[in-house]
């Protein structure tokens, strides 16, 4: 086990009832501060559904969520928010009406404390965000709409990040570059990052352990390499596909 410190973030027994059907069950898992881990899984098989719980948009039909040593299962979204969870989504959704300085804005003033302009610069230097201030969101490509967002979110800080697809719509010298910003926000600042992703070469260069998912439940974990070649991984990841 590479990392002992105490996790930041865990979760246990999760499950999930969507449109009467059951699609997760017993999820549980550990994040580090400083850690990539990274969630794979063919598409449907609940990834999407369980950054929801973790990040406080859905509710578990049983389980329980934590962070720093507190049970925070029944906070919503918002409050995640404000203690440290920033969380993406796998659709990088910009106000379509708004600048880029006026979305700085409107996020440094979601909620007290404001934030100031070097606040919004930092979290855009740490992402080397360069757009002008004064272009509408509506003109901005994907990555820099993905920029735009975990700038946002970097500007207050937060302890733990959990990306949805972050290099969805990317090709690949971009891709690199998000591999870049994550390393350097895991191992220099030490925030704890979930990445989910379905491809999963995208994880080799960056995960520092992986979990993998198929059909709601967790069918293999740890590093890389060890569980590719695992026979329940093949038959239910890449023969799915
Ligand atoms: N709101 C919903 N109502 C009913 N079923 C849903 C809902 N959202 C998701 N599902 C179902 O739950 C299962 C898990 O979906 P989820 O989006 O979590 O998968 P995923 O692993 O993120 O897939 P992808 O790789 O395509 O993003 C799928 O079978 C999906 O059809
Ligand atoms: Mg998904």
């Amino acid at each position: 086990m590479k990392f002992k410190s105490t996790p930041i973030f865990t979760c246990e027994g999760l499950s999930l009832d969507l449109g009467g059907r059951e699609v997760l069950r017993d999820i549980g898992l550990e994040l580090h501060p400083g850690e990539v881990l990274g969630i794979i899984g063919p598409n449907g098989a609940g990834k999407t559904s369980l950054l929801e719980i973790l990040s406080g948009r859905y509710r578990p039909k049983t389980g329980k969520v934590t962070f720093e040593g507190q049970d925070i299962t029944s906070l919503p979204l918002f409050e995640r928010a404000r203690r440290g969870i920033g969380r993406t989504y796998q659709t990088p959704l910009v106000p379509e009406d708004l600048t880029v300085g006026e979305t700085f804005k409107a996020v440094r003033q979601a909620f007290r404390p404001w934030l100031t302009r070097f606040d919004a610069e930092y979290g855009a230097n740490l992402v080397h965000f360069r757009t002008p201030h004064d272009k509408p969101n509506s003109g901005l490509k994907t990555f820099e709409r993905r920029k735009l967002l975990l700038s946002c979110l970097l500007m207050r800080q937060p302890k733990v990040l959990l990306m949805d697809e972050p290099a969805a719509g990317l090709i690949n010298a971009e891709i690199d570059e998000i591999d870049q910003i994550l390393r350097m926000l895991s191992k220099e600042m030490n925030m704890a990052v979930l990445i989910v992703e379905h491809r999963i070469e995208l994880l080799e260069s960056i995960a520092d352990r992986v979990i993998v998912m198929d059909a709601g439940e967790i069918i293999a974990r740890g590093e890389l390499e060890e569980i590719i070649d695992s026979p329940a991984v093949r038959a239910a990841y890449f023969e799915a596909h």
